[in-house]
């Protein structure tokens, strides 16, 4: 029996969609990471219950966040992004969240800026709330190893490549890491979408709107790059073909970056027979009904899309790419 909510909702169900590919499925992802971190800062004494926590974010990770502080009985002040919508925005509320949401900009890297600096200034202000550093501060990677030591024993004892969209870089970051302790051969496949810092995608911008949770404009701490074998960068309208064909033939209903890592797992398991390819859902598909859903006779048939093979980021192009990154370091514009 859960003691809290929080706990039946980061855990996730494994689900074998077919022959070799199986789906990590999340309701929301960041409450696993969340719930652990503030744990860990309780049980080392860095906070005490009824201390406020702050952090920004776009999205789940304010649930998550929010979440981990009603279980724990803290505060919690989340800088919001302009795509908080209003179903969270409501929910946060009635948990007693308290949000600052940035003013309406269709720039997405200036209200990512403008958030970083607006958190800068709350602490100034407050020196006493706890910044969650969820971009920089590797305790997000705790809540993962149970989710870790689950993949490993539902998924046999074969070949394992893990497929996950890179944000923050905790979640591929940590299994990918916690896993290779108990298969030290498992293959890690990042994506991301077009215009981001993380892998050198900077310079080709997707015409569509970007994927919420994965990519940056600016350098994370929780990236870390010599753990990804193969990156895929996929643009908009590609990921959309990807979540609407995983809810029509698998009947999972899931989000945007979930549809991009489902596209890119499809192709990794073509490439690899033999292998189990896990790819993760982090979130449900509710945020995404107009966006995407609604948009479900636009789609392409998955099977007629493919990465071009890139040997350097430079010879990126749209709708989707795919590069042996073979534990590269960061490119100089990712690290901090
Ligand atoms: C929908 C979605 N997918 C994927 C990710 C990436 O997760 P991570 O930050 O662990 O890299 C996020 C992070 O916010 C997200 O919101």
């Amino acid at each position: 029996m859960d003691e809290h909510i929080s706990e039946a909702i980061g855990r996730p169900d494994l689900i074998r969609l077919d022959d070799g590919l199986v789906c990590l499925r999340f309701e929301t992802m960041k409450v696993v990471s969340a719930l652990a971190a503030v744990r860990h800062l309780l049980d080392t004494g860095a906070v005490r219950r009824g201390d406020t926590l702050v952090d920004s974010s776009s999205g789940i990770y304010a649930y998550g966040l929010a979440l981990a502080c009603h279980r724990y009985g803290m505060r919690c002040h989340i800088v919001g992004s302009t795509t908080v919508d209003h179903t969270l925005r409501t929910q946060l509320a009635v948990l007693g969240a308290h949000l600052e949401q940035m003013e309406p900009s269709s720039d997405l890297k200036l209200d990512q800026k403008r958030r970083v600096a607006r958190v800068q200034e709350i602490l100034r202000e407050h020196p006493g709330y706890h910044w969650m550093r969820q971009y920089h501060d590797d305790i997000h990677y705790l809540g993962y190893r149970a989710v870790a030591d689950r993949v490993h024993e539902e998924t046999g004892a074969g070949g394992l490549t893990l497929v996950g969209g890179v944000g923050s870089g905790a979640s591929t970051g940590a299994l990918a890491h916690c896993l290779r302790r108990h298969r030290p051969g498992t293959r890690l496949v990042g994506v991301q979408p077009y215009g981001s810092v993380t892998f050198g995608s900077e310079h080709v911008t997707d015409p569509d709107i970007i994927i919420a949770g994965i990519g940056s404009s600016i350098p994370f701490g929780n990236v870390r790059h010599d753990l990804y074998d193969t990156l895929h960068w996929v643009a908009f309208d590609a990921a959309l073909t990807g979540s609407v064909d995983l809810l029509r033939r698998h009947a999972v209903f899931a989000g945007l970056s979930t549809g991009a890592a489902y596209l890119t797992a499809r192709w990794e398991r073509g490439r690899s027979p033999g292998r189990t390819v896990v790819f993760i859902a982090a979130d449900t598909g509710h945020r995404y009904v107009d966006t995407v859903f609604a948009r479900h006779r636009d789609a392409a048939r998955i099977e007629d899309l493919a990465p071009r093979e890139v040997m350097t980021p430079d010879e990126l192009v749209l709708p989707w790419s795919r590069m042996d990154w073979n534990r590269s370091p960061a490119p100089s514009g990712a690290s901090l």
